[in-house]
């Protein structure tokens, strides 16, 4: 039996939104006159998103947004906008320009990690719209670590794999001296020990001590339960949806299926939608997109981590253990993410 992921009358809603979008429709164009003077139907507009997935990063943001933008009743721009937490200062009519168009049965959506971690985000977001729907994805606090600096290292060396290809090919002429400085960059990272430990010298009686640096922003991105502590002071708990990147990774149709219920959607993205990739070690979309190919997440996302000592590994996991337990207590679930 061939997987028909969705009914043909949102196929066909889904292909006229995306040929739509392709017009450019401006802030106060929706019901307009294009530019090659054809009336734009008046339902077609950019619209300021209704639901956010605010973080947090290196915790599978990316591959619940390319999941639920495979919902016909779905839109969302695919890169970062980054208004609430850099762009405030350009105003909405810049962040609604960012939106792709959206028929009033859609709902629009976007994803900024950044958004998580910052402190004048919440009362912004409020401020466009209260009844935001808001979806934070989460996953050991010690992996995202590791997620993040092979990320780190990964851009350090030369840019994230898609940036790198476009790059090359765009400007083949220029690829040697680019490798050259990327080799040169690479080299600047430091080694994940000394960012995220720092040693205080003992005095006569006492060695010296390794502690967490907290400081590093890498670190202070796990602290869940004082990032969302600064969400829960804005909107009430409910609105937000709290959800385990490790199950998004083992599950993703259990938790699409959560993902759907808590926007409201009709339940279309299901189990059936995904296989297991043996050779990406993730799963990956059975159709997407109008060729209906099977599509996997790009080279970027399932990276090696790097290897850090076990005695290290415990330091961290101590560190985070009652902030994680904090955690538990705000959101009411408990992810069991180890504490030793
Ligand atoms: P790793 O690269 O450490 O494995 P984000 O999109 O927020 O940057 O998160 C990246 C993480 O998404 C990846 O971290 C990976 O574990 C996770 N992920 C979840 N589902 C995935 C999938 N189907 N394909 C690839 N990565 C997935």
């Amino acid at each position: 039996m061939s997987l028909r992921p969705f009914p043909r009358l949102f196929m066909l809603l889904h292909l006229t939104a995306a040929l739509v979008a392709a017009v450019p429709v401006s802030s106060s164009s929706a019901g307009g006159v294009n530019s090659t003077s054809q009336p734009i139907d008046a339902t077609f507009a950019r619209r300021l998103p209704q639901a956010l997935i605010i973080g947090a990063k290196k915790s599978g943001t990316r591959a619940l947004l390319a999941f639920i933008c495979m919902h016909p009743d779905v839109q969302a721009p695919g890169p970062e906008v980054h208004f609430f937490d850099r762009n405030y200062h350009r105003g909405l009519d810049w962040y609604r320009k960012r939106m792709p168009a959206s028929l009033p049965s859609q709902l629009t959506m976007e994803k900024t990690p950044g958004y998580f971690i910052s402190e004048s985000a919440p009362s912004r977001v409020h401020s466009m719209n209260p009844d935001t729907r808001l979806v934070l994805v989460v996953r050991d606090p010690v992996t995202r670590i590791l997620s993040d600096y092979a990320q780190a290292s990964a851009n350090a060396a030369g840019g994230s794999s898609r940036r790198r290809n476009r790059r090359n090919r765009r400007r083949k002429n220029r690829r040697k001296h680019r490798r050259r400085q990327a080799g040169r960059r690479g080299s600047s990272i430091k080694p994940i020990e000394s960012l995220a430990f720092r040693s205080r010298p003992g005095n006569g009686s006492q060695p010296e001590l390794l502690e967490v640096s907290a400081n590093w922003t890498a670190v202070r991105i796990g602290e869940y339960a004082r990032h969302l502590a600064n969400w829960l002071a804005v909107f009430p708990r409910q609105q937000i949806l709290v959800l385990s990147g490790e199950r998004l990774v083992a599950d993703p149709g259990a938790v699409m299926e959560e993902l759907q219920r808590f926007l409201g959607l009709e339940l279309i993205i299901t189990g059936r939608h995904f296989y297991f990739d043996r050779r990406k070690g993730f799963h990956c979309l059975k159709k997407a997109g109008r060729r209906g190919k099977p599509r996997c997440l790009a080279g970027n996302k399932g990276r090696r981590h790097p290897n850090l000592a076990p005695e290290l590994i415990r330091r961290l996991r101590q560190f985070y253990a009652p902030k994680n337990r904090e955690f538990y207590a705000m959101t009411g679930v408990n992810f069991g993410w180890p504490e030793l």
